[in-house]
Order: C-alpha cells, then structure tokens, then sequence
C-alpha cells in the first residue's frame, strides 16, 4: 500500500495544481521535483548593508550537501566577470540544501548581472542607492501563498512598480514550517514573477509570521526551519527581529509578533534600536500580527500585548507609518496616539492578502482606531522622497484602495 506521500507523488501537480482551496493551511502537498540545479528558486535577499551587499540564494535537492557552483558578476556597464562560489546549508530537511552567495563591497545605487556557471540566464540586480536624491519605490504587505491564480496578479502588479525590493512580513508560503514542497513553490513563484525591467530580480525583505512556524506561536526558531534558513542574516536574537538600515535614509525595523519570540522580551529593544536611529530620514516598523486589527477581534491576546509593550514606544519615537498584516484585508488606521485620534500619531496599513483571498472584515466599530477597511487583496507601493512618505494600496486589478501621503510633520492629503 501506499504511503500518503508517495500516493501524491504519483499524482503530480496536474492534480492539484491550479485549485483554489479555501484554506491553503490545509492544501495537500504538491511534489514538483526541481531541476538539478534548482534555479527556478533562485530569489535575492539583504543579510548586510543593502548599499554594498547582495545574498543570492536558491534550494536545491540531494541527498548529500551539493558542491560549491561558481556565479559570476559584473556591473552592468563593465566587460570582466568576477567569479565566486556558493556555500550550502541544509534547508529544513534532509533532502534540501540552500545555496549561498554573499556578494559584497559592491558600489552603491548600481546595476549588476550575474550568472550561473554554464547556465545561458543572465539576471539583473541592483544595489540601493547611497542618498535619497531620487524617489526610492518599495512594494509592502504580506500572506502571500502559493495558488498561482491570485499571487501571480499581485507579483505581476508590484513587480510592474519596479520598486527597489518587497517587503514581506509573515505568512510566506503557508508551509506551516513543515512542507518544503510548499516553500519551494513560494520560491519558484517569487523567482518568476518579482523581475523588474532588464530582467532584474527584486529582492526580498522578510519578516516571520504564524504560517512560517510549527504550531505558529510560543515556538523556537528550530521550529520555523524554512524562514530561519533562508533569513537568519537579520535576526542575531532569540527571535526574528531586527534592523535593514538603508544609509541614513531609511531603516525597516522588523519584531516577531509572539511567533518565535514574546513580545515584551523584544520592547526594550525597539526602544534602543529606535532611539539610535532617531536622525534617519524615514523609519518604518512592521511586524506580522495587527496592533489594530481589521477582522479578527480588538482583544486578542497578540493584539493586547503589543499596543501595551510596542504602541507606547512607536508614538513617543515619532515613527509615521507602521505595517500590520495576518487578516488578510485591507486597512488604514486614524493617526493614532493611546488609541485616539492626533495630529502627530501613528498610522497602521495592512492587513496582509497578497495573495491570500481577503476575509469579511469585522462589524465597524467607532472605537477600534481603523479609518478605512475593505475586505480585498491588496499590495501597498511605498515612494520615499526625502521630505514625503507617498502610499499606495491596489487590489489584484491594479485598482486604488488608498492613497495618502504623509510628510515628516503631517498627511499631507
Ligand atoms: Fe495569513
Ligand atoms: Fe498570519
């Protein structure tokens, strides 16, 4: 008799491929075995200094750890290749590896190609720019998943912006931290859809979420192999926080909403970290489960603990604009300061859906903080200038959910 797996296996994607399931959490696994190589995973990443460096990094299977493969670079206007080999480490199971390149000393706010030995594909990518002297694009949200159907639309929209890089906070693939095949779907997907012009790959900044874990809260990082494997260059704590610090002009600042860390252990460290940066141009903090929810209630415990620990220091650092997802809609918030509506408070946009079908969102209630809400898939694009935060939400039709724009002192409309 079969094995459930091997029961799959013999049924292959055609199966399933195209079907949307009502809830991905629950999706059958999907064998679709790679390429020797396995660069239709291939994706970029930031471990370091977004100026200067670039991660390079794609999953392979084997049994056995795969040698190192030579890549080469160049800057795009340059004629000698540079070459440089690839490290490995397993990925979340026995049969997978990730393989590695850490590119570094690279030239600020330059276009680079790279490829892989003996591999036709050029790709393109490029390093952020020294200063904010020209509008700096970014695309934002997150729960993504893998059904093909509604992720490539968003990809294809947010690639369409050329932002410099995504940003994704949690609830990746929905392989829950236990099916790789699921994770390598994300990839593959990611992989084909995030090019900007020149066939530039647009990295990705990711932040952990419930569906990046085994048992999605109260965990180890142990328990999110997948997410830790391919990002642990950010986080140096016990959890998945940590700073990307673009120059002087802009910092992300990433938390773990209780998925591999408790919040409160990370509150003095966002008062410190925030403090630090005090005279960057644009800071922004994004963590995965909502301060301000759209669907699920006001009081979950989440919630609670991070308006009691995170809030608090949010407005007395002055930050504008925070990222909130995992309901799976879309939402802005008032400008809020202890719950109330301020000329100088914080403003909270989410709630994840790119990709993930968008939940009803819950009763309107005066209270809960939230301006706008709508139950829609959505992507926000971000355009810093040195003065101005611009903002942008578009569904899966590339129609307006939102747009404001906020300035160092107010919204400006
Ligand atoms: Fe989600
Ligand atoms: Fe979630």
């Amino acid at each position: 008799m079969k094995t459930r797996r091997e029961f799959l296996t013999v049924l292959t994607p055609l199966a399933f491929g195209t079907a949307i399931f009502a809830d991905e959490a629950k999706r059958p696994t999907v064998i679709e075995p790679l390429s020797p190589l396995g660069l239709e995973t291939l994706f970029l990443t930031w471990a370091n200094d977004p100026l200067r460096t670039m991660r390079i990094q794609w999953i392979s299977a084997a049994l056995q750890k795969p040698n190192p493969i030579d890549l080469f670079y160049q800057k795009k206007n340059e004629s000698t290749w540079i070459k440089i080999s690839s490290s490995s480490h397993p990925f979340g199971s026995i049969e997978h590896w990730v393989n590695r390149v850490d590119l570094s000393s690279l030239t600020p706010g330059t276009d680079y190609r790279f490829r892989v030995a003996n591999q036709p594909e050029v790709f393109q990518f490029k390093t952020a720019p020294e200063k904010l002297e020209q509008p700096l694009c970014f695309a934002e949200g997150g729960d993504i998943g893998t059904d093909p159907l509604t992720v490539i639309p968003l990809h294809q929209m947010a690639a369409s912006w050329e932002p410099l890089f995504g940003l994704v906070v949690g609830d990746l693939s929905y392989s829950n931290g236990l099916d790789v095949y699921t994770e390598l779907r994300f990839y593959k997907l990611w992989s084909a859809q995030m090019r900007g012009s020149g066939n530039r790959l647009i990295p990705m900044v990711a932040g952990i979420g419930n569906h990046e874990v085994q048992g999605g809260y109260q965990k180890t990082r142990a328990e999110a192999p997948f997410f830790y494997a391919l990002f642990e260059g950010l986080f140096k704590g016990s959890g998945a926080y940590g700073t990307l610090d673009f120059g002087t002009y802009l910092s992300i600042i990433l938390l773990d909403s209780r998925h591999t860390c408790e919040v409160e252990l990370q509150t003095e460290w966002l008062r410190a970290t925030l403090a630090k940066r005090a005279q960057v141009t644009h800071r922004f903090v994004a963590y995965h489960v909502p301060a301000y929810p759209s669907v699920r209630k006001f009081d979950e415990p989440i919630s609670v603990a991070i308006r009691k620990q995170w809030v608090p220091i949010l407005e007395t650092a002055g930050i504008k604009i925070v990222f909130e997802h995992h309901d799976h809609a879309f939402k802005r918030s008032k400008k809020l300061i202890n719950g109330q509506e301020s000329p100088v408070g914080v403003t909270y946009v989410g709630d994840g859906a790119w990709g993930r079908p968008a939940r009803p969102i819950r009763a309107q209630d005066a209270s809960d903080g939230l301006l706008k809400r709508e139950s829609s898939m959505n992507v926000w694009k971000v355009t810093l200038t040195d003065s101005n935060i611009d903002l942008l939400a578009s569904n899966e039709k590339g129609e307006e959910l939102d747009h404001f724009v906020v300035s160092r002192g107010s919204i400006l409309r």
